[in-house]
């Protein structure tokens, strides 16, 4: 088991090893400052910052005096904040920025923002003329330990959450513990979901870690955060590794996420934040698990004890079983009309399966509120 104690670099590295695609993800303090976060890109006259009403503000006149040094020009155009925003119309804003700042294909855009921010920016860049290079500079935990890493970017549609989308990798992520800081506490909770996440699917010792750690994560200590962010690149870094376009493995990090896009999409989007919806998500699926004979109650509750102490919940809110499979059958992983389940089929280790309609209503009813 690691402990906090540990003594960290001040700034570390996890390569995430895709060939030509290949790029770092930094991590440490004080990063957004620093001239060397952002040395090596695709050389360019022109920069675009994409961030948002909340962010930009606290950030973006940083962001933009670290990249004078390498950009002529440097645009900026601020989003609408939120999931209920991560639709066309808030793309658009970002094709017309890019438009009516005649950038051209060389333009390195940088996603400056939470995984909102990040999923558009990122699929902008993906097709602002058949792609640009775009950085990461990710500004909630989310965003650290999941959403900026990997490729998957998306906007959603009122029929189903991140629909439409690509997979296109950005050049670089800088993750500066220190933008953590200004983080609501609501939306650190939602990201300790994502970090929780990787303990049950891929790595014991890191889930005995988090319980170990989660006061201190709540407290958001920066040796704490910066392991935590650092542990769950690595684990996303060595899956994406070995399946960037989710033929297979990269489906496990979807751990909690199918019943999550159900409560998001089945209340409207911005309702429940996307980690709390995971983190009861995560509680669900561990208890079909249960009840498929795959794991015990024992590490059903001791996940569903963690999750509480991350202050998030864990029980449903009550859609009725018809309307959470209806809406589960528009999940991505669904084949033919067939929900897949990724489920624990032993503390660590994750499995995708089905799973009879009548046993996911049945937990379904145990799992949500009574209305
Ligand atoms: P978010 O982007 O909406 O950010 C949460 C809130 O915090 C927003 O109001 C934002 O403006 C604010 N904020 C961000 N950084 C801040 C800071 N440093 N200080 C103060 N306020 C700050 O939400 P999120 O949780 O970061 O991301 C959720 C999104 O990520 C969802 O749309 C989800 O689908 C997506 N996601 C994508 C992937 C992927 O692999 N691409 C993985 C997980 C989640
Ligand atoms: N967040 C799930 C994935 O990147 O695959």
């Amino acid at each position: 088991m690691q402990d906090t104690e540990t003594s960290l670099p001040d700034i570390s590295s996890v390569k995430i090893d895709l060939g030509e695609r290949s790029y770092r993800i930094d991590i440490g303090s004080a990063l957004l400052d620093q001239a060397a976060s952002f040395s090596d890109l695709p050389r360019a006259s022109t920069a675009l910052i994409v961030t948002n009403t909340q962010v930009g503000p606290l950030y973006e006149v940083r962001l933009r005096t670290v990249l004078q040094g390498q950009f002529k020009q440097i645009h900026t155009v601020v989003l609408p904040d939120g999931e209920e925003h991560k639709g066309w119309e808030t793309l658009n804003l970002i094709f017309n920025a890019l438009l009516q700042n005649g950038c051209d294909r060389k333009t390195v855009m940088f996603a400056l923002g939470g995984g909102v921010v990040g999923d558009m920016c990122g699929y902008a860049a993906a097709s602002y003329m058949r792609g640009v290079p775009f950085v990461q500079v990710p500004t909630t935990l989310l965003a650290q330990v999941d959403s900026s890493v990997g490729g998957k970017t998306a906007i959603n549609h009122p029929l189903g959450k991140n629909m439409i989308g690509a997979f296109y990798q950005p050049q670089r992520v800088v993750c500066d513990i220190d933008l953590l800081s200004t983080l609501p506490e609501r939306e650190l909770s939602a990201g300790l979901a994502e970090v929780i996440k990787y303990g049950p699917i891929a790595d014991l010792d890191f889930l005995d870690w988090i319980e170990t750690n989660i006061d201190s994560l709540m407290a958001r200590d920066p040796v704490a955060l910066t392991y935590a962010v650092r542990r769950s690149c690595e684990i996303k870094a060595w899956v994406v590794g070995q399946d960037e376009r989710e033929a297979g493995l990269r489906a496990i990090l979807n751990f909690g996420h199918t019943f999550g896009h159900a409560i998001e999409s089945g209340l409207g989007y911005g309702a429940w934040l996307h980690g709390e919806a995971v983190g009861c998500g995560m509680v669900m699926a561990a208890t079909l698990s249960e009840r498929l004979g795959l794991i015990d109650s024992g590490f059903v509750k001791r996940l569903t004890r963690l999750i509480q102490r991350a202050h998030l919940p864990t029980r449903g809110p009550n859609l009725g079983a018809e309307r959470y499979l209806e809406l589960m059958r528009i999940d991505k992983k669904s084949e033919g009309g067939e929900i897949k389940f990724v489920l624990i089929n032993r503390p660590g280790s994750a499995t995708v399966r089905a799973a009879p309609d009548a046993l996911v209503a049945e937990m379904l009813g145990e799992c949500c509120t009574a209305s």
